[in-house]
């Protein structure tokens, strides 16, 4: 049989490329305009993609540097909250899966748990969301507390999390509300399951007041390369969002989060592993080299450097562009970006100035660049040689980046009968070939 690829689109509000909000064709008012998000979203559900990813944080990244925060958007300072904008999102669309961050280091379980039932309610099964244990350590402040866990007691907390959400979403069985006009008896009162749960970093007592989702679960991704995020993928998650440079170590990854699956009672195929790819496709391989260009240009040394630093979450203010990368020091942020970073500039011998031309246009993901004939090569390449099940596509600039995937990528990839050319049936499990998962109280119930 011949495996098809799924198709997520990383969305931020300036577009993927750290210059791409001032490209002349680019809109950078997302931040602030819903009108932009309806046209994103229509495009999206258009060219039949799986699902529309809004990445986010808890504060703004870059305050202590004035001169970063001023020009570059990619530090947050405009986002709308991404359930809040999912919700909305969900009235103008009808296929599209909508998948929203949040973090399992700053929320609470039972808030999650019912902000995602609500959002797969109103989007009638499309919701999806993806756990982070957030990059961004200043976020910490934000939450009355002066310092950012650390990574394994991030992911301790994640693991507990995950799994009263997912208890949460079971409270109810499937057919526990009877709306009985006759008897007056709304609902069945066996038919609820209060948690009762003690743990380590929660209590939470349930039932949560939603009746349980349309998917039964919304779909889990989570979102990581280290080999903590691994094992909560493994064990937990629907999707896997990962960052990989190259299809060698997109192999790797790809076979080492599968193979930790069994002990967990789970199939591989109940995983789809998505790397980020970031997508520059034109006409001809010409016009996606221009584009390219153009928007290697908008990053000034003033933009690239601070922005490296961040990533590697070291300070570069003291260092010029033609220096080699200090040693970095060890980071409470985001370690699969910072490892890549580091493997790249000691690898290929990079300057400051070079690593951040080659880090920032792909924020780290696989550049791939040409061509549709030459894009779907590469995607077919590396679903063949199992690098992954699909990608996480980041357009560059928006909406135009956006539309050559759809107006030029995808139709070259079901001309091959890679993807889909009609959606599945109406929910986001439906399109990633995903089984609705049993209530685990209330097994027996009609699902
Ligand atoms: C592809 C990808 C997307 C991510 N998106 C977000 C995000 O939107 N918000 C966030 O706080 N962290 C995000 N993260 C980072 C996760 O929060 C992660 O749990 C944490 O920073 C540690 O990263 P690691 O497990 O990859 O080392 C992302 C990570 C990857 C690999």
């Amino acid at each position: 049989m011949v495996r098809s690829l799924k198709l997520s689109v990383f969305m931020s509000p300036t577009g993927g490329h750290v210059g791409g909000w001032r490209h002349p064709d680019a809109v950078s008012d997302a931040g602030f305009n819903f009108d932009r998000w309806i046209e994103f979203a229509q495009i999206a559900e258009r060219g039949k993609l799986d699902m529309l990813f809004l990445a986010d944080g808890n504060g703004v990244n870059g305050v202590d540097n004035p001169a970063l925060l001023s020009r570059n958007p990619t530090t947050r300072p405009v986002v709308i909250e991404p359930v809040c904008l999912h919700s909305a999102i969900a009235a103008v669309t009808s296929r599209i899966g909508l998948v929203a961050t949040a973090t399992t280091t700053y929320d609470q379980p039972f808030s999650v748990a019912r902000r995602y039932a609500g959002l797969d309610w109103l989007s009638k099964g499309r919701a999806g969301w993806n756990v982070v244990t957030s990059s961004n350590p200043e976020d910490s402040k934000n939450f009355s507390q002066k310092d950012h866990a650390d990574l394994a007691n991030r992911y301790e907390r994640a693991g507990e999390f995950v799994d009263i959400v997912k208890d949460l979403w079971d409270s109810w069985a499937d057919d526990a509300f009877l709306l009985d006009k006759e008897s007056g008896q709304f609902l069945d009162g066996d038919k609820v399951r209060l948690l009762n749960h003690e743990g380590r970093y929660f209590s939470v007592r349930g039932p949560l007041n939603s009746a349980r989702p349309p998917q039964g679960h919304p779909v889990v991704v989570v979102a990581s390369g280290s080999a903590d995020g691994m094992e909560l993928a493994a064990r937990t998650a629907d999707v896997v969002f990962t960052v990989a440079e190259t299809k060698e170590s997109a192999q790797a990854f790809y076979a080492d989060v599968k193979g930790r699956m069994a002990k967990y009672g789970r199939a591989p195929e109940e995983l789809i592993v998505m790397p980020g790819a970031s997508v520059f496709v034109g006409p001809t391989e010409a016009d996606a080299d221009r584009i390219y260009r153009e928007l290697q240009e908008l990053i000034p040394d003033s933009v690239g450097m601070p922005t490296l630093g961040r990533i590697c979450g070291v300070d570069l203010s003291g260092c010029s562009p033609d220096d080699p990368l200090p040693p970095l020091p060890e980071t409470k942020g985001i370690t699969s970006f910072r490892n890549l970073a580091e493997t790249m500039a000691r690898r290929d011998n990079l300057t400051l100035r070079q690593l951040y031309q080659r880090i920032l246009p792909a924020r780290g993901h696989a550049l791939m660049k040409g061509d549709p004939a030459q894009v779907a090569d590469t995607m077919e390449e590396w679903l063949n040689d199992r690098a992954c099940d699909g990608f996480n596509l980041v357009a560059a600039y928006l909406p135009a980046g956006l539309e050559a995937v759809v107006d030029l990528l995808v139709p070259e990839l079901q001309r091959r009968g890679l993807f889909r050319k009609e959606y599945e049936g109406t929910t986001l499990r439906d399109s990633l070939g995903l089984a609705r998962p049993a209530n685990r109280f209330f097994p027996q119930a009609a699902d």
